[in-house]
């Protein structure tokens, strides 16, 4: 299945947030993200810190995510990690740091969850930045993600960008959109 069945099957679409935008109510199991959506997303948008991505049916909203500009940096990692990643990069683009794309938030309503949105808007984000829609450079994602969801993530191929934050409630991911 991909996001353009899914989002037929359920009768919904995926949109984004303008100022003008009714966001419709939205239920996932974290709290916080409840919130961000309906007191903060537009802010976000306003101040062109983030810009966020609803799926909608007329009714309810079923998922949404948050994207902003970010870096991968050198110094952020380990040596080994730091080595890995940049035996991807030709020898003489190697830098200290490169574009990335950030995650800052995902949520798929608790009612629509294990249906494959979350995979699936995954899936759309390498697309909007590995096809002709992408508008800059940008070689990675990132994401600070929940305890809960590492193992989402790490389906989805994503990889733990360090060790030193491996006792903390959330932890930096990233994904090499050159491995797609
Ligand atoms: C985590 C979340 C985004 C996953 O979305 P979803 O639509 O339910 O996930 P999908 O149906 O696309 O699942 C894709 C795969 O990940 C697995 N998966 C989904 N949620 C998982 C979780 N929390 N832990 C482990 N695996 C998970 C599924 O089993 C599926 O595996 P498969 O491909 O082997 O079948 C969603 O459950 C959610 O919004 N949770 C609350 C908020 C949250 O934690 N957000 C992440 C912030 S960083």
């Amino acid at each position: 299945m991909n996001l353009r069945n899914l989002l037929t099957a359920t009768n919904s679409r995926l949109i984004r947030l303008e100022e003008d935008t009714l966001i419709k109510p939205f239920e996932s199991e974290d709290n916080e993200l409840n919130d961000f959506l309906h007191n903060d997303a537009r802010n976000y948008l306003t101040t062109l810190l983030a810009a966020t991505y609803l799926i909608q049916t007329n009714d309810e909203t079923l998922a949404y995510f948050s994207l902003s500009n970010d870096s991968l940096i050198r110094s952020d990692m380990e040596s080994a990690i730091w080595n890995r990643i940049n035996r991807a990069i030709p020898n003489e683009k190697r830098r200290r740091t490169y574009p990335a794309v950030k995650i800052g938030r995902l949520a798929v309503a608790k009612k629509y969850a294990g249906m494959g949105f979350g995979k699936l808007i995954l899936l759309t984000v390498r697309e909007m930045y590995v096809t002709g829609q992408q508008r800059s450079g940008c070689r990675f994602i990132m994401v600070d993600a929940y305890r809960n969801a590492f193992l989402f993530y790490e389906k989805n191929g994503f990889r733990f960008l360090t060790q030193t934050d491996v006792d903390d409630e959330t932890r930096i991911m990233y994904f090499d959109l050159k491995a797609v």
